[in-house]
């Protein structure tokens, strides 16, 4: 076995953007393309040699022929060790529960995260740092350089790891570890939560399903509330990880989880709903004829966090991406504990979570976490939900209506544009940008605007600065509209309109959110004129 050094030339476009490099598959399978991302990952990193690399993906198509590259990689790069999950398989919480475990040096997360999978669909690679998180932007924007000057890779010349058998292996001066997938994730989990009490709630005949859309939580959640918790057989649907996700899209929201969402909403609906999407770290929650907004979700947990065993001694504060929903911070308020309001994206939580200012944080994008990883985390959402529902013995909706009752409802609501063409995109917001100094002080439908910006975020730790995050229109009332272009699409741009309102008054927290934000959903397509800058009258996705 050799360290072969191949030629290479520079490929554009290998930015990683909200959450690593995701593109087609057909790019990803050019050659040289993953090599020169993945060398350009190693080039712009120190003092790995001999430690300990965590590699593993979401199970879609093409993650085994990556698994296999990064394997023969890193062993040429000079990695002592490489923890590589059955299969290829890990899920986005489990990588990072795995690199804090065991004190790897980093790890690679091969996926798409929501995003479709199979020969036509997406792939994705993001590199995540020692404490377990993905790579802050002076990494990803360092592997983004090296990327457009990189002349050469190097690779062991060697056959393929049998990723399928349990145990050590050697590639070259490398020793390859496959590992179960779950164990180390699970054994964190019975850390956290109170196994018995939701065991016992099971045995007494609570009910659930469990979607895991033929993506990676499928093992995990079989194992976990299956055959941990005692849930019956059965409760786990679609948990067979597929290469192509069934031909569907893994996203667990109202209209993606469909099959879930009809059980839910159905005559013999169980106690709780949930599912996660392709690499596991998302999450949603649904009772019977009820869905729980992940903002309400993240204020609702922060509010019984400590009815956890893991949370036991009370939460330090609580984080929440600018978008979601201020539900968390009026929590925060009434607790004295701190809120921070960060960029899109579960990076940027990072810093807050190392340096012990948050214990919990969630983004309006279905995810929810904490410091026990440093990734989003669905399965631990639901645990938490779960733990929360045995220890209070109330239900879904009786916990969500007492929580609107004591903290006031935050109407909320994402309207999605999408597959615009990326130069009208761009013109829209920028348009909006131009207006924002003369907007404050003024009454827009009957509104007074009380703040006005295009988000900029000092990250309270490392005075890094992030600026351009979203346009905030904030109202006296507490309404508000938000405007940001998606930084996951691999085709077209998605405009995407964030739109709440503040309901102190427990008479009116019934009613459909659609019709509750009716007059700001009007107010949102006029201040940024969507039909004459993007020639749409309606979103595509409603969540
Ligand atoms: C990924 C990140 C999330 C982020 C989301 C935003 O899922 O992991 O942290 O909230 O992307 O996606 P968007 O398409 O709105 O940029
Ligand atoms: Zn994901």
């Amino acid at each position: 076995m050799s360290v072969k050094t191949v030629a290479t030339t520079p490929f554009d476009g290998q930015k990683p953007g909200t959450s690593g490099l995701r593109k087609k598959v057909s790019v990803f399978r050019q050659p040289n393309y993953l090599e020169n991302f993945v060398q350009s990952i190693f080039d712009s990193l120190e003092g790995f040699a001999g430690k300990t690399l965590v590699v593993g993906g979401d199970g879609r198509f093409y993650n085994r022929t990556a698994v296999q590259t990064i394997l023969k990689m890193a062993a040429a790069n000079g990695f002592g060790r490489a923890k590589v999950g059955q299969g290829g398989i890990l899920s986005t919480p489990a990588v990072s529960c795995v690199i804090r475990e065991h004190q790897a040096f980093g790890g690679i997360v091969l996926s798409a995260s929501h995003n479709p999978g199979g020969p036509d669909e997406d792939f994705g690679i993001k590199y995540n740092v020692s404490a377990g998180g993905p790579a802050p932007e002076k990494v990803t924007n360092a592997i983004h350089a090296r990327t457009q000057e990189i002349s050469a890779y190097r690779i062991l010349d060697a056959g393929d790891v049998d990723l399928d058998v349990p145990g050590e292996q050697t590639l070259g001066d490398m020793v390859v570890e496959v590992i179960d997938p779950v164990a180390d994730y699970a054994a964190l989990m019975e850390k956290l939560f109170d196994f018995d009490a939701i065991r016992a709630m099971f045995q007494g005949g609570f009910r659930m399903r469990f979607d895991a859309m033929h993506a990676v939580t499928g093992p995990y959640a079989r194992e976990i509330l299956e055959n941990r918790l005692g849930a019956p057989a059965g409760t786990v649907m679609n948990g067979e990880p597929l290469e192509d996700f069934g031909g569907g899209h893994p996203d667990p929201n109202l209209v993606h989880a469909k099959e879930l969402v009809e059980i839910m909403y159905g005559p013999d609906a169980p106690d709780l709903g949930a599912a996660s999407d392709g690499d596991g770290d998302r999450n949603m929650i649904l009772g019977p004829h009820t869905y729980v907004t992940p903002s309400d979700s993240l204020a609702i947990l922060t509010a019984n966090a400590h009815l956890a065993p893991g949370y036991a001694k009370g939460v330090a504060g609580v984080a929440r991406s600018m978008p979601t929903s201020r539900a968390a911070d009026r929590v925060a308020e009434k607790m004295g504990i701190a809120a921070y309001e960060t960029p899109t994206g579960w990076k940027f939580f990072g810093n807050l979570l190392d340096a012990g200012k948050v214990t919990l944080c969630g983004e309006e994008s279905f995810g929810t976490g904490s410091d026990h990883v440093r990734e989003k985390d669905g399965l631990w959402a639901v645990l938490m939900w779960l733990n929360v529902l045995a220890a209070r013995k109330e239900g879904v909706a009786d916990i969500l209506r007492a929580h609107w009752a004591e903290y006031g409802r935050t109407f909320y609501s994402r309207h999605d544009y999408e597959g615009l063409e990326g130069a009208a995109a761009e013109d829209l917001m920028n348009a909006l940008r131009g207006k924002l100094s003369g907007l404050s002080g003024t009454t827009l439908g009957g509104r007074t605007v009380a703040l006005a910006d295009d988000f900029a975020y000092t990250d309270p730790v490392d005075g890094s600065v992030a600026e351009k995050q979203g346009i905030r229109i904030g109202f006296e009332d507490g309404a508000r509209i938000v405007y940001r272009l998606s930084g996951t699409g691999t085709a077209g741009a998605t405009l995407r309109v964030y739109i709440e309102r503040y309901e102190p008054d427990p008479a009116k927290h019934e009613g459909d959110t659609q019709e509750a934000l009716a007059d700001l959903i009007g107010l949102s397509k006029e201040i940024a004129d969507i039909p004459g800058k993007v020639g749409r009258d309606a979103p595509t996705v409603i969540t």
